[in-house]
């Protein structure tokens, strides 16, 4: 498919077109059907801000990063999370960091960030790297046994037990199945119903309901165990629930209840490690089709390591490998569309919207626009040198957002993922089984299909 072509920025507002849609459900069926395509091919025939109906609402989708730059950054206040994408995620983790707004909001982010600091997330890379060096064990078994894995479940089982532990130490390792599969539940549904616009509560008495009801029940009550069980001797442990549970707001000296904290911690969850554990799994892809990146993966990992275990003091020299990263999350972003409320009538890059519409975002198309990004298919880690980099508009690049609500995680994610690579690359090279086909299968995250299934072959 052509990638989109970006028209000029208008002088004066416009009206923006988009496809008509069906009546009562608007674009939703083709959405459904492939909503990659769907996008992609909106935004080439209709330019920088398109107009549709998503169901009976009225939605823009903006692709352009100077209106990107002014929806999140500029005047984001006008952007909210009113929208019914969030009422699903707040039936998980009701008002966490995620999800919360306004004065609320502030008062979180202003909590969790001490957790956040470079210092605090280098101190994880040991334990990072230990539960990579333990898991690898398992690949290291298919090698000798010939027996295929599926690199999503492998990095999904892997990523949860390092934001597991970085966040509740190790209390909940022994429980890491149990909700795990409690995650997929909530995961696969939350998507299956905003797809099928099934917006109602998950209260009726049909083995659906009650299935997302039980996981609920289950990451609920093993979370609020671990806070308990903290209570009786609050300490700072170093992992980002004694850190929550220490904080105290700069201003008001308040600190953060059990629920809040409840909240929080799934938040920290759901949101980071399906995110970091899909993009390990396109690295694999794109490695396995791209030798010559590969070499030089190797060769770097070769001469920073020399076959040792990377520490946190690595990571600034694995220049390669991070840009590795960065180019595997500019083509499957795992957050590849995300939305926000219009509260006020407004003018974004020219165009009008509408107070009470939705906005729609897609790092998926903004990072295939050939204005910034020649030949958007090809799979180049060296677009991300500073000179490259400092050339594109900000927001030509956004997969962890950007502006007030930018990802809280992403040093965490890339040192993580960094780490992981870097550990994993260095002992094996999976190969996807013969007659499989990568595609992209776009859920809560844009994951490689069938959850990839791979040969697990010796470095
Ligand atoms: C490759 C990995 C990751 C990607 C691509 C990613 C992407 C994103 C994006 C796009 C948002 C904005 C969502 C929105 O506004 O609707 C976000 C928010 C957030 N992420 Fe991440 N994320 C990643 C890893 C992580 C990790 C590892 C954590 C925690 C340990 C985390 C925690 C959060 C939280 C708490 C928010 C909400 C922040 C706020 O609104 O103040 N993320 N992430």
């Amino acid at each position: 498919m052509n990638a989109p072509s970006v028209a000029p920025r208008p002088a004066v507002p416009r009206i923006a077109t988009g496809p008509r849609g069906l009546p009562l459900i608007g674009v939703a069926r083709d959405a459904r059907k492939d909503v990659l395509g769907f996008l992609m091919r909106t935004v080439a025939e209709h330019g920088p801000v398109v107009q549709y109906r998503f169901g009976p609402g009225r939605a823009y989708l903006v692709t352009h990063p100077d209106g990107l730059k002014y929806v999140l950054q500029d005047n984001s206040k006008n952007y909210t999370k009113d929208h019914f994408s969030y009422s699903m995620v707040r039936r998980v983790v009701g008002d966490g960091l995620l999800t919360s707004q306004g004065e609320t909001w502030l008062k979180q982010r202003r909590l969790a960030q001490p957790a956040f600091h470079r210092a605090r997330i280098a101190a994880m890379a040991e334990q990072m790297v230990r539960a990579t060096a333990e898991f690898s064990e398992h690949w290291a078994e298919s090698q000798r046994t010939g027996a295929p894995r599926h690199a999503v479940r492998d990095m999904m089982a892997l990523t949860l037990r390092i934001v597991g532990e970085a966040l509740l130490g190790t209390d909940v390792r022994a429980e890491t199945e149990v909700v795990s599969a409690a995650f997929n539940v909530v995961s696969e549904q939350t998507v299956e119903r905003f797809r099928t616009l099934r917006l109602i509560p998950p209260i009726l008495p049909t083995a659906y309901d009650r299935a997302y009801r039980r996981a609920n029940h289950t990451l609920r009550e093993v979370v609020a165990r671990v806070i308990a069980k903290r209570r009786e001797h609050l300490e700072d442990r170093g992992d980002l629930l004694s850190m929550f549970m220490l904080a105290r707001d700069e201003e008001t000296g308040e600190q953060m209840d059990d629920a809040h904290l409840q909240g929080e911690v799934l938040t920290m969850m759901i949101a980071g490690h399906e995110t970091t554990a899909t993009t390990l799994s396109w690295v694999w892809v794109l490695l396995e089709q791209n030798p010559e990146v590969e070499r030089q993966l190797h060769a770097e990992l070769e001469s920073v390591l020399g076959g040792r275990a990377p520490t946190a003091e690595d990571v600034p020299r694995l220049v390669y490998t991070r840009r590795v990263l960065d180019e595997t999350l500019r083509l499957y972003p795992p957050v590849y569309i995300l939305s926000r409320k219009v509260m006020e009538d407004d003018t974004v890059y020219g165009y009008q919207v509408l107070a009470g519409s939705s906005l729609d975002m897609s790092p998926y198309v903004t990072h295939r626009l050939a204005e910034f990004w020649p030949d958007p298919e090809r799979f180049d880690p060296d677009r991300f040198t500073p000179e490259k980099i400092a050339a594109r508009p900000r927001y030509a690049y956004f997969p962890f957002l950007g502006g007030p609500r930018q990802c809280i995680g992403n040093t965490f994610a890339l040192m993580e993922g960094t780490l992981i690579l870097a550990t994993l690359a260095q002992r094996h090279r999976p190969r996807m089984v013969a007659g499989y086909t990568p595609k992209p299968e776009p859920l809560l995250t844009l994951r490689p299909a069938s959850e990839l299934p791979v040969m697990i072959t010796a470095r």
